[in-house]
């Protein structure tokens, strides 16, 4: 099931802030419920996860990872398809695992995403490799494992990569990352197809490049690909990019260049509170019909849309330091942990882990700054929300299971959250609080 299903708006903006309801938001998330007032995931109570892991702590449902990860391979099962899930948006081993159980495929970008998805019990050979920066070393270990697939996104990059595979004595599978200028519609800073972007090859010179590559004794030419921006919310920049790569899909058959597959990438937006982003079942209903006529094996690489709503993140609220201005309820996450909001001034939805007696009236309410303690004006994670708190609430931010813990740091010496995942009534640590010890365990006192 798709968290987008509906457009019903949850929020209401008054003059004083904006509301949003907590009972009409999770409706939309197959993770949260309220159950007698209190907020639960699958059938465990947040209360009695604070209790046992403390904030803030980071919670992920593994049914609604699941759920996300078999709507793509439903919505695309008329093609061959494999689904590269993108470990940048949550790598947490225990995540990464229950996708390969379920036959994931991973989408990495460094030797080290790698290595967690070989911890996590992954198939190397359906791994794709992204990234414009790839290592020597970072090459040579992926293609040592038995790498799926690189997707080159430059000529030097494909000659680094010849030259290793040469040292090796090995065969390097490879897909060049087509920048096919087409405006994603998103934030500039995860908007990835454009021209004046950092990624991948000009489409006006791929064909150029993919004949240099079957040049190259070395080099497997493997397939196409391309990935235009994060969080988009419409088809039309999909089918867009979709309709450059046919066509030099077609150019390169012409050439004698035959390819195995097809990466749209990923990309795909989720709601966080009012969004109304297409649902995974009217992208693929959108796309099929000139993906079939390909006869490749379609790649995908979700990251954002199989984890972002499987996530909360869990804090404590810590003061509440009302001024003439605005109020501020300080809380202990800060910007360390979740930086969307600091960064890309992203909204997300903050609600309480109990409903309060008055029910979703608004009287009675304040405007409330949810802060951290870093000491930054930026340490922001909601602006002017309503809602009625008071030391010592617990408050969940939605949304947080992608690119929340994975961007997290170590700013002002905080030690980064505990994870934790729910399936049913049960729950486990997946990756314990860190210490404050271990934050300065490697470093040494100047000797001399
Ligand atoms: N493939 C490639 C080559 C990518 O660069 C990305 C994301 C993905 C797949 C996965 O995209 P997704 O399905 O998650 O949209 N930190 C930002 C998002 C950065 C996305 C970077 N690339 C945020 O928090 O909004």
């Amino acid at each position: 099931m798709s968290d987008s299903a509906t457009g019903q708006r949850v929020t209401t903006q008054t003059e004083q802030g904006l509301y949003i309801d907590p009972e009409a938001l999770t409706a939309h998330l197959s993770a949260l419920h309220y159950s007698d007032d209190a907020l639960c995931m699958e059938q465990v109570s947040i209360t009695e996860l604070v209790k046992c892991y403390d904030t803030p702590c980071y919670v992920y449902s593994k049914q609604a990872i699941l759920d996300v990860y078999q709507a793509y391979s439903d919505s695309f099962a008329a093609v061959d398809h494999q689904v590269c899930y993108a470990v940048k948006a949550n790598s947490n081993l225990a995540v990464l695992g229950v996708l390969a159980q379920a036959g994931a495929g991973f989408d990495i970008v460094s030797r080290g995403e790698l290595m967690r998805v070989l911890a996590a019990g992954g198939d190397v050979s359906r791994v794709v490799f992204s990234g414009v920066g790839k290592t020597r070393d970072d090459i040579d270990y992926a293609l040592t494992q038995g790498i799926g697939c690189f997707n080159v996104e430059s000529i030097s990059e494909l000659t680094l990569i010849h030259e290793v595979a040469v040292q090796l004595d090995k065969l390097a599978p490879i897909s060049l990352r087509v920048n096919p200028d087409v405006d994603a519609n998103t934030h500039p800073y995860i908007s990835t197809g454009l021209k004046d972007n950092k990624f991948g090859i000009a489409h006006e010179d791929a064909v150029a490049v993919y004949e240099q590559a079957a040049d190259l004794s070395h080099i497997n030419i493997v397939g196409i690909d391309c990935h235009i921006g994060s969080q988009l919310t419409e088809v039309e920049p999909f089918i867009a990019a979709l309709d450059k790569i046919v066509e030099l899909i077609h150019k390169l058959r012409d050439k004698g260049i035959t390819l195995q597959h097809v990466d749209l990438g990923g990309g795909l937006g989720v709601r966080y509170i009012d969004e109304t982003p297409v649902s995974i079942d009217e992208f693929a209903a959108a796309l099929l019909p000139k993906l079939s006529e390909l006869g490749l094996t379609v790649f995908f690489e979700p990251g954002r849309s199989i984890v972002a709503n499987a996530g909360v993140l869990l804090t404590r609220v810590d003061v509440l330091k009302p001024t003439e201005h605005k109020n501020f309820a300080i809380v202990d996450a800060a910007m360390n942990d979740l930086i969307r909001p600091a960064l890309y001034q992203a909204e997300m939805a903050v609600i309480p882990n109990v409903l309060p007696s008055s029910g979703i009236e608004t009287d009675g309410m304040q405007p409330w700054d949810i802060v951290g303690a870093v000491c930054e004006t930026g340490d922001f994670l909601a602006k002017d929300r309503l809602l009625s708190l008071a030391t010592g609430d617990i408050l969940a931010i939605t949304g947080a299971g992608a690119y929340g813990f994975t961007m997290s740091s170590n700013y002002n010496s905080r030690p980064r959250a505990s994870e934790v995942m729910v399936a049913d009534n049960r729950h486990q640590l997946i990756r314990k609080r860190e210490t404050v010890e271990a934050l300065y365990a490697d470093e040494t006192l100047w000797q001399s």
